[in-house]
């Protein structure tokens, strides 16, 4: 093994001490809750473009997800939950640099501007959109057939934040998932919010969201488990218990 293998691996397991660490630190962890919910009174979330289009995410969970992609290499990435268009050009152009792969991406309601910016972007190459409710069956059918000839598949689901509707889609879109790849769920962090934050506007709230969903869908599966470590590693992250490896 050369001398710079060596360094390399030396320095990837210093990290990962020090990332373990991170992640068993209840300090941190509740200040990075109170630092989000701080944020979002100003809808730190909507702060950001990528490549043009806005994307509803954290940075860091976008660098989460990089490293994930970039070790797993998929050549299909299926998101639920296109808005502006900003994730699934995201997701895209990651593939982009790969120099492989493709991105479904399912919404109830794309709207007409953002199907236009989109359509025109440099990474709509790589991009099939489809309008529909993500657990329709024929929408799914037609996800599923897109599906077969994959090799890898990561999937994102990010549509409507409910239980039910996240317990729905995990049962359907997590058997796509291929062994060594992961389901990413957004949006857990909705259960630690403090209650009724946002039931006032929005189907779901602490008690009802994607953690809840996660922890229903996990306590029936043996095929997944929770990586710690893109949570360890980022803490600012809206997907608290969100990645979903599949091991099996
Ligand atoms: C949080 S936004 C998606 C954000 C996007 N992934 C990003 O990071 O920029 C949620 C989207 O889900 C869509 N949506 C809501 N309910 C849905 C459903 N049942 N099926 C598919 N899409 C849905 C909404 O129209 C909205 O565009």
């Amino acid at each position: 093994m050369s001398d710079s293998v060596n360094e390399n691996e030396k320095f990837l397991r210093e990290r990962s001490a020090d990332i373990q660490a991170m992640g068993r630190d209840e300090s941190l962890r509740a200040k990075s809750i109170e630092w989000m919910i701080t944020a979002d009174k100003y809808k730190y979330t909507y702060n950001f473009t990528w490549m043009g289009r806005p994307i509803i995410k954290f940075p860091n969970d976008m660098i989460a997800q990089q490293e994930i992609v970039w070790r797993t290499k998929p050549d299909l990435i299926i998101e639920t939950g296109i808005a502006h268009g900003g994730s699934i050009i995201f997701s895209a152009s990651l593939l982009e640099l790969i120099g492989n792969g493709h991105v479904i991406g399912v919404d109830i309601d794309i709207r007409q501007h953002n199907r236009t910016e989109i359509e025109n972007h440099p990474m709509a190459k790589r991009i099939t959109m489809i309008e529909g409710g993500s657990t329709d069956t024929a929408v799914f059918a037609r996800v599923k057939d897109l599906a077969k000839s994959a090799k890898s598949v990561m999937v994102i689901l990010d549509s409507n934040h409910s239980h039910q509707h996240v317990y729905d889609e995990l049962a359907l879109y997590a058997d796509l998932v291929t062994v060594g790849n992961y389901c990413i769920l957004p949006d857990t962090f909705i259960e630690f919010f403090p209650k009724g934050y946002y039931s006032a506007d929005r189907a779901w709230d602490v008690g009802n969201n994607p953690w809840t969903a996660m922890r229903q869908f996990m306590a029936s599966r043996s095929d997944f488990e929770l990586d710690p470590t893109p949570v360890a590693k980022t803490m600012i992250t809206e997907s608290f218990d969100g990645y979903l490896k599949r091991i099996r």
